[in-house]
């Protein structure tokens, strides 16, 4: 029997799982306190830009499998599970800041408290290991008055999805990850996930809260520390005659036990999730006595990871002062409109710093930028406004539309172009005949690279 499900929080992660669990034909409610996401969800629009979302949303909404509402009990008392996939934002100090959590927590216990029933609580925001015990845990119990593994179930659920990917993810993950206070609760979501994935199940991993609480984020760490692994070789090869890291790359993700993925160099990463995450880990390390001193390392090197951007374009052009220069991609990856802690934006205030005029073109991201440089930048509204009579092109994002960019195309626009290649789309040998091209992870002597 398909259950109603509600989800407190419709930010990615619990609008996007909750409209595919709705387009799936279970019974969804998703609560959310902020009115404008609560008007715009409402009317079949993400508050986001997130691929094939919008679609399913309306399809959801349109069947009544997907309803919205700004009251808690609603979402509660109707349903028979509640997954919290609130945001966990960081304090100053880098540690979690828990206060979305507490306030779902409290809100949840609160309904419970008018409800017979047993109901399960699936925590499916990033909680550093023991929150959900110490913290959602005692907090729903206080509030409801009812214990848990008796009156109310709990686990932790974490999730993986990625933003550009967000509901391909949600349809199609590599595993379900389940940590239970109880069996009981363990089998119900269990059981749930069963209807949803039908024969596609992905293997299921049934453990402890902590297990799964540090599961996430062992997984996020991982692929941060990989990506700023390959970033830290892209600079060795930048000072080798002959080295390009795409090589290296290729050469060692052939190795079964390393793999191709996540291996990409580039200007650095960014987003809403791992930075937030890692400093969360470290923080909480240190608060229990363990140093991590391979996450502090991923996180320098990505700190510093931009600013090689901008001194391969510094080495290029000379002085950057008076120059022209054009951003290509300003989003934190492709297919997304995220702005959060996008690589592009100390890469523009280092180049303002230095004197530059910086003209930048997104597909998706312009509107969110401009709350960030606001009048300090200029922004075009395609790839020929952005690039017309500049002198610099830097390739910050790697959307498809820039792949397909030829050097001519360039040449006909700019001055005497210089392509600084952050993410690696282009090809060197292609490029390095018609313009001035130096990139990521790439001997940057000039001289040319041997065709492998
Ligand atoms: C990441 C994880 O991949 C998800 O599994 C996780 O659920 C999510 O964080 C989260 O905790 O919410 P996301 O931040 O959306 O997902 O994006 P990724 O595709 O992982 O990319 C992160 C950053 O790394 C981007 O800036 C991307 O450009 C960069 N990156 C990624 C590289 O520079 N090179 C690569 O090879 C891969």
């Amino acid at each position: 029997m398909v259950e109603v499900i509600s989800f407190f929080g419709l930010g990615y992660v619990g609008l996007t799982t909750a409209a595919c669990f709705a387009s799936r034909g279970f019974r969804v409610i998703g609560f959310d306190n902020d009115y404008n996401k609560f008007k715009a969800i409402s009317s079949g629009v993400a508050p986001f830009f997130e691929p094939g979302l919008d679609e399913i949303l309306k399809i959801s909404l349109e069947k009544g499998n997907l309803k919205v509402t700004m009251d808690p009990n609603t979402a509660v008392l109707n349903s028979k599970v509640t997954f919290i996939t609130v945001a966990t934002p960081s304090k100053e100090d880098g540690s979690i800041d828990l206060s979305y959590i507490k306030e779902a927590s409290k809100m949840i216990g609160n309904s419970l408290k008018l409800k017979d029933e047993w109901h399960l609580v699936a925590v499916k925001s990033t909680v550093v290991p023991t929150t959900s015990e110490a913290v959602v845990k005692k907090i729903v119990e206080e509030t409801s008055g009812k214990k848990c593994g008796r009156d109310f179930g709990l686990c932790v659920n974490p999730e993986f999805l990625r933003e550009g990917n967000a509901v391909e993810d949600t349809l199609n993950p590599d595993r379900i990850i389940i940590g239970e206070f109880d069996e009981k609760s363990g089998d119900f979501l269990e059981r749930i996930y069963r209807e949803f994935y039908g024969q596609k199940i992905p293997p299921i991993i049934r453990t402890t809260p902590v297990n799964a609480e540090l599961i996430k984020y062992a997984n996020n760490a991982f692929l941060a520390t990989k990506v700023s692994f390959i970033n830290m070789i892209a600079n060795l090869c930048q000072k080798l005659p002959g080295a390009d890291v795409e090589v290296v790359a290729r050469g060692i993700g052939l190795d079964k036990r390393i793999g191709p993925l996540f291996l990409k160099a580039g200007a650095g990463w960014g987003g809403s999730c791992w930075s937030k995450d890692l400093k969360a880990l470290l923080s909480f390390g240190l608060k229990i006595g363990v140093e991590l001193p391979l996450i502090e390392a991923t996180l320098k090197i990505n700190d510093s990871q931009p600013y090689k951007v901008v001194e391969l374009a510094k080495m290029a052009l000379g002085s950057l002062r008076g120059k022209r220069v054009s951003i290509l991609g300003l989003a934190f990856k492709p297919n997304t409109d995220d702005m959060r802690n996008a690589v592009s934006i100390k890469i523009v205030e280092k180049l303002l710093s230095e004197g530059a005029k910086v003209t930048v073109y997104d597909p998706k991201a312009i509107e969110n930028a401009k709350s960030i440089f606001f009048e300090r930048v200029e922004y075009a509204k395609n790839i020929e406004d952005c690039l017309r009579n500049s002198e610099c092109a830097v390739i910050v994002t790697e959307w498809d539309e820039f792949k397909k960019l030829k050097p001519e195309y360039f040449v006909k626009l700019m001055r005497d172009p210089v392509i600084v290649d952050a993410r690696r789309i282009f090809c060197p040998m292609e490029f390095q005949d018609k313009v001035k091209f130096v990139a990521i992870g790439l001997s940057n002597n000039f001289e040319r690279i041997q065709k492998t």
